[in-house]
């Protein structure tokens, strides 16, 4: 008989099938999975099927799932009415390669959520809606350069692949050339800042200013514990921008999450250019670059002429599915969606509270952050100075009761996952954690 005495070989007997496929996989696909982010120690489980919030692995174990593709899932799996219109369409066709009306039905109902998109096109990833928004604003404004933020993540192309993920560098109040996130990248005009402040912001325009086309900021850092954007921090963005003839793009692929008209309508800011992707194709690959109708001008053909285009842009299921899933998320289904969440996440402090443990949770809407540490994550320095480690075993921990959440400690709600589901994971945390206090 097999003694099983940790998270780690608890998992490991539970999802043998798992490791096997894993370990067949790596011989073919380095890494064992294409997408870098889905990896994990000791190897992640494999999906067999999945129904509303809960995942069932090739070994027949239930997993609550708080990750929801990463965010883009805004009713979980198999939701009736996304699945409805997708097979509909996909009995008619998949794509087409011809103009489909759905293309501006799609458009017209996201202007009315996000009216800074006054014009917009789609696009098959949320990299590309960045990138193509980025080249916009270069033809726009005959500059090169763009600026971002340590920590941010706005996709995989070259520009903005620098600064994500690594140990913070950058000094309070400076700003510098951005260093590639990736081996195999070319040398870019990017400069990077420190997000949330204001003196960095201003040191990247005195010395760039004049050479900067664009500032693509999120209004969290998605990849970065969710750190909200201070109100004086972007009033300082859009005063800098401004004053030297660049533009604002505003990343918002992971905060439409945050409310019905994302992160911008909450806050009051119309920025020249946004990006959106992740729940708006309702689990299916769909994103879209938008912004004032004077710089969409280029797309049109006008001197200079910006090109776009892709084999499998804006498929007519995509559409189908997005609008769909996002008919259904309307004010109401937010407010539901952000009070749970805030249950949560006040659940979450108060667990960690009574087992001693310091932590800091940030999040808004549907999406929760937890970091493991005395001090308040409002910098990205201070995100990457949590105790990670202790995060991976209660991760561990967690899974081994059911509960799915991101490596880096973020997880989101969807329209799926219930009242019960929240105390769930609230239990869950709390054994965790007992779990865990022997290793700190
Ligand atoms: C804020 C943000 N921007 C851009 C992207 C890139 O989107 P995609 O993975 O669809 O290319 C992501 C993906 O996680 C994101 O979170």
């Amino acid at each position: 008989m097999t003694i099983v005495t940790s998270a780690l070989e608890l998992y490991e007997s539970r999802t043998p099938t798992s490791r096997r496929l894993f370990d067949e996989a790596r011989a073919l696909i380095p890494g064992g999975v294409s997408r870098a982010t889905l990896a994990f120690e000791p190897y992640p489980f494999y999906a067999a099927a999945a129904s509303g919030a809960t995942i069932t692995d090739v070994d027949g174990n239930d997993y609550l799932d708080l990750v929801n593709n990463y965010t883009s899932l805004p009713h979980g799996h198999g939701h009736a009415a996304t699945t409805r219109a997708a097979v509909e369409q996909l009995s008619v066709s998949s794509a087409i390669g011809t103009a489909h009306a759905l293309e501006a039905d799609y458009a017209r109902e996201l202007r009315q959520r996000i009216p800074a998109a006054q014009r917009l096109h789609f696009t098959t990833t949320g990299s590309e809606a960045v990138a193509f928004a980025v080249r916009l604003a270069r033809a726009a404004t005959g500059r090169t350069r763009v600026l971002k933020f340590e920590g941010g993540f706005h996709g995989s192309h070259n520009e903005l692949y620098q600064d994500i993920a690594v140990l913070p560098e950058l000094s309070p109040g400076a700003a510098q050339p951005a260093r590639p996130a990736s081996a195999g990248l070319e040398p870019t005009g990017t400069i990077t800042a420190v997000y949330n402040d204001l003196d960095s912001v201003r040191a990247a325009f005195a010395q760039w200013g004049q050479e900067i086309a664009v500032v693509v900021v999120e209004p969290f850092l998605g990849n970065g514990a969710l750190i909200a954007a201070e109100s004086d921090f972007l009033d300082v963005v859009f005063e800098c921008a401004a004053a030297a003839g660049a533009l604002v793009l505003f990343d918002e692929i992971q905060s439409l999450r945050a409310d019905y008209s994302g992160a911008q309508g909450r806050w009051g800011y119309r920025p020249d250019l946004v990006a959106l992707g992740k729940i708006m194709g309702g689990g299916h690959a769909l994103a879209a670059f938008g912004g004032r109708a004077d710089l969409f001008g280029a797309l049109e053909g006008a001197s200079p002429a910006v090109l776009q285009t892709g084999t499998f842009t804006a498929t007519p299921m995509a559409l189908a599915a997005g609008r769909a899933a996002m008919a259904e998320l309307d004010r109401s289904a937010y407010s539901v969606l952000e009070r749970r969440t805030e249950r949560l996440r006040e659940g979450i402090r108060a667990t960690f509270a009574a087992a001693g443990v310091p932590v800091h949770v940030n999040g808004l809407g549907s999406m929760f952050n937890i970091s493991i540490t005395e001090e308040e994550v409002r910098s990205y320095r201070a995100y990457r100075a949590a105790d990670a480690t202790l995060f991976s075993a209660l991760r561990l921990e967690m899974l081994v009761r059911g509960v799915l959440v991101m490596p880096r400690g973020t997880g989101c709600l969807s329209t799926a996952v219930t009242e019960n589901d929240v105390d769930r994971v609230l239990v869950a945390l709390e054994e965790g954690l007992a779990a865990v206090a022997g290793k700190r």
